[in-house]
């Protein structure tokens, strides 16, 4: 530990899944600066090989593999080279997601499968794959869940239930698993600058600008807030936490009512 690196993953192994762009990535470039070995997974043969770069450029030991968590086979194949290269896995990350605006109505049920079957059904393949793969006692597996898990939004049932789904994947295997020295826990980010997520929910320099106003901290996260917070849940730091589905965005989803405050100065 030292003041300019507080968190230590020197020689651990880290598996981001859905870690090639955006605030999964981000997880992935944090632990490599930390001096973790890390493999990255998703869909795109292009953005695995630049993920993989830019940890290299970090210094670290890296690898990749392309799989589509939808595919069990794959997520399996994609954590048999993972152990291959970097030996048994101590942090599981499982951060695949997908998103568009949609009115309930409005969608097909093939628009609605595809982000349960990415979001919820990707979550179990990545956790039931991790099982085989991750150190037992001290694995850690962390899911990253989204506010649609708590907080209903418009245009958002099909993020909302997936998502909801995936907190409830952590409690559940945080249960079971927890005979196995697995913690598990989610990480809720809030908005995060400069990510698709945002791009996808606030397209407009307006829309933007409203939801900074609505989060108490007055300011959008970066990747690098949840990084940290990946961090800290996998270090000896959190070592006493497992079923956690921990809110990282700066005081969003309280929904608290402010506007109160106008009329008092
Ligand atoms: P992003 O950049 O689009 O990241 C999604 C990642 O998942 C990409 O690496 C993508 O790569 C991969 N992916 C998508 N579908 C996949 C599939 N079927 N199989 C395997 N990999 C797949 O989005 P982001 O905005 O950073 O979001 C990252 C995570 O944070 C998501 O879980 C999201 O729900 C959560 N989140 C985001 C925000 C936000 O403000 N952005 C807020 C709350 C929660 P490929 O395209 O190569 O597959
Ligand atoms: N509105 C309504 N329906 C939509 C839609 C939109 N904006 N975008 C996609 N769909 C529907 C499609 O029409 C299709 O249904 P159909 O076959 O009945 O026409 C269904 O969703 C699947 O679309 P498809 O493009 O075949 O899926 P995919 O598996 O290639 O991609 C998505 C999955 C749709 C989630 C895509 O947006 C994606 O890959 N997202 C990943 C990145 C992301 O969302 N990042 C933000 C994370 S917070």
């Amino acid at each position: 530990m030292s003041a300019d690196r507080p968190f230590d993953f020197d020689g651990k192994s880290i598996v981001v899944i859905g870690g090639t762009s955006g605030i999964n990535l981000g997880i992935a470039q944090s632990f490599a600066a930390a001096g973790g070995n890390v493999g990255v997974a998703s869909r795109s043969e292009e953005k695995v090989y630049a993920a993989v770069q830019s940890l290299k450029e970090i210094g670290a030991t890296a690898v990749g593999a392309t799989a589509d968590v939808r595919n069990l086979d794959a997520i399996q194949s994609a954590f048999e080279l993972f152990t291959d290269q970097l030996g048994e896995i101590d942090v599981v990350i499982s951060g695949a997601a997908g998103n568009f605006p949609a009115k309930a109505v409005d969608m097909s049920s093939n628009g609605f499968a595809a982000v349960m079957n990415i979001d919820l059904l990707g979550t179990y393949h990545v956790m039931r794959t991790a099982y085989s793969h991750i150190v037992k006692p001290g694995g850690v597996v962390i899911n990253i869940s989204a506010p649609q898990s708590y907080v209903p939004m418009l245009l958002q049932s099909h993020v909302c239930a997936a998502k909801a789904g995936v907190d409830m994947l952590t409690r559940t295997l945080a249960l079971e698993w927890g005979s196995d020295g697995i913690r598990v826990n989610s990480i809720v980010p809030g908005p995060i600058e400069s990510t698709e997520g945002m791009k996808r929910l606030a397209p407009t320099a307006e829309a933007l600008n409203a939801v900074i106003d609505s989060v108490p901290l007055n300011r959008l996260g970066t990747v690098s807030d949840i990084g940290q917070a990946a961090m800290f849940l996998a270090s000896p730091y959190g070592e006493y936490i497992t079923g956690a589905v921990v809110p990282v965005d700066g005081g969003w989803s309280l929904g608290g009512v402010t506007q109160l405050m106008d009329q008092f100065g």
